[in-house]
């Protein structure tokens, strides 16, 4: 499909915090940016950094856990180890569509014990529930992040899930309290954010919205809140454009919603057909695909405008809980995996959509990318041992500097990526001021032809120079990482911004994406 998607972002003017001018740029080449330091479109939420593990492929086993000596599930300190130095606000678990199939009680207690299932979804593979309820806690400790676990609605109970989150939270005396203490844990995890059923409209249930609402509603009704712990409710919100979902939803249980958890893949090709190719790709494909990503900024303005006749002061969450590329897996891999390849495309892909996250911050308060680790756009590959990083990895590498900081509002000249007759918004820009006083700027140009100038006016921001900055970029459109050449695309120091007269003078490469520290 391909659209003239020029300045889409005007449409979130008011609260954007990368609003984009309406006027043309003198060349395609040379673009203007301001950054207005004096005023604040407020924090951006770390947890929009989050994460997604789903009990699907080699997300689980043979991705963040592995079989030691004895046959026994242990968890990978290699991948903990880069993921504990990306920083993970908040992994989210069991599912996805799993969640709707899961039974907690499979997955506590000693473990030969524990019964095999079949997941069905996900490849027809035996699931002998070695990874369960406190296998998961412990990952959580060790990264050192949230939990969000999604409860069964689809195919469970309310007492199902009253009695897990029971297991999970009940400080005191309890049946549920004393079996978790049985198995080794007397202190309750104090988990808070609960997710009540997962895409109900499709894997989670093939629910109508109003059933939804009200089943939602019984189910949350028994998420009694601790001494130490409040539940923050998370409802199965809407598959990207159905606005209707989510009108339903909110006017019927919005008032017992605290997150509404949108799901929007990226996809090139289509759903029903063929999905595109994660490597082989040409661009016409690029171009398709990075249309797609910037949908993101039409669904969740349409969302917003559902979410604000509801709920006008913006108390709910509107969360972005599964987003990411989606292609055609790997060839050779296990069908029903998902293992796919990710390279410099998924990359920028990656920093747009979490442009448009920033911009809508007012709403967007949390996000999870699918999925962390060997499933969708991963941000680690395993292969036995070996273990590589993505480029996806590295945006949100290059990103980690706008977590928890104060957005700052940027009007930015984005030009025209120009393919056979249609255009895209060829830039996308995050400004964000740390605790320390530190102006971060993260620049995207998605246009694989053309570089870019971007000149930046420093008169009002009281910034004189730049201090650092790092690229992601490469010559090759599908660049990636592999196991034989790991580091093949890994950012690189940046020597391409100067300040001239009180202008910074940003030179932004083809296809490449640089945060710059001012
Ligand atoms: O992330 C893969 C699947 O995509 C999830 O299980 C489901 O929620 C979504 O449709």
């Amino acid at each position: 499909m391909k659209t003239l998607r020029s300045f889409t972002l005007a449409s979130s003017l008011a609260l954007s915090l990368a609003a984009c001018t309406t006027t043309s740029p003198q060349n395609d080449s040379t673009h203007t940016m301001t950054v207005d330091t004096d005023d604040s479109a407020g924090e951006i939420n770390p947890h929009i950094y989050g994460h997604f593990a789903e009990h699907l492929g080699r997300g689980i086993y043979d991705g963040l856990w592995k079989k030691d000596a004895d046959g026994d599930y242990i968890i990978r300190d290699d991948v903990v180890d880069a993921l504990k130095d990306l920083g993970v606000p908040n992994l989210r678990w069991p599912g996805g569509c799993f969640a709707d199939y899961y039974f907690w009680q499979h997955g506590i207690g000693p473990k030969d014990e524990r019964p095999s299932v079949v997941n069905n979804l996900w490849g027809g593979v035996t699931e002998d529930n070695s990874v369960g309820t406190h296998e998961f806690m412990e990952l959580v400790a060790e990264l050192e992040t949230d939990p969000i676990v999604v409860g069964n609605v689809g195919s469970g109970t309310v007492e199902d899930m009253a009695n897990w989150w029971q297991y999970v939270n009940h400080p005191g005396d309890s049946p549920m309290s004393k079996l978790r203490a049985e198995n080794g844990r007397a202190e309750p995890w104090n988990v808070e954010y609960w997710g009540v059923g997962n895409e109900s409209w499709g894997c989670g249930g093939n629910m109508r919205p109003e059933y939804y609402a009200d089943l939602y509603r019984r189910f949350a009704t028994f998420l009694h809140p601790y001494e130490d712990v409040k539940p923050f409710r998370i409802a199965a919100g809407a598959a990207g454009a159905d606005y209707n979902w989510t009108d339903v939803v909110m006017e019927r249980a919005g008032d017992m919603i605290d997150g509404l958890d949108l799901h929007h893949y990226t996809i090139q090709g289509s759903w029903e057909t063929h999905k595109g190719q994660a490597v082989d790709f040409d661009e016409s494909d690029w171009f398709e695909l990075m249309d797609r990503a910037i949908e993101m900024d039409e669904i969740i303005t349409g969302h917003k405008e559902m979410m604000d006749k509801h709920d006008p002061e913006k108390r709910v969450w509107l969360i972005v809980g599964e987003w990411g590329t989606w292609h055609e897996q790997e060839e050779g891999s296990i069908p029903g995996f998902l293992y796919q390849q990710n390279t410099l495309r998924d990359a920028l892909t990656a920093s747009v959509t979490l442009d448009i996250f920033h911009q809508h911050l007012d709403r967007v308060k949390m996000a999870n990318i699918a999925q962390t680790v060997n499933v969708l756009q991963a941000m680690i590959l395993t292969d036995g041992e070996q273990m590589l990083l993505t480029p996806t990895y590295h945006v949100f590498d290059l990103y980690k500097v706008h977590r928890g900081a104060t957005a700052l509002p940027i009007d930015l000249d984005q030009g025209q990526y120009r393919y056979e007759g249609d255009s895209l918004p060829a830039l996308s820009a995050t400004a964000s001021r740390d605790d320390e006083g530190r102006t971060h700027i993260s620049l995207t140009n998605i246009d694989p032809n053309v570089a870019r100038t971007v000149e930046i006016d420093l008169e009002e921001m009281n910034v004189s120079d730049v201090k650092s900055g790092r690229i992601l970029t490469a010559d090759a459109m599908n660049a990636h990482n592999t196991f034989d050449n790991p580091e093949n695309l890994v950012p690189q120091s940046f020597n391409g911004a100067r300040v001239e007269d009180g202008t910074l003078i940003v030179e932004l490469p083809a296809k490449s994406l640089v945060t710059l520290e001012l």
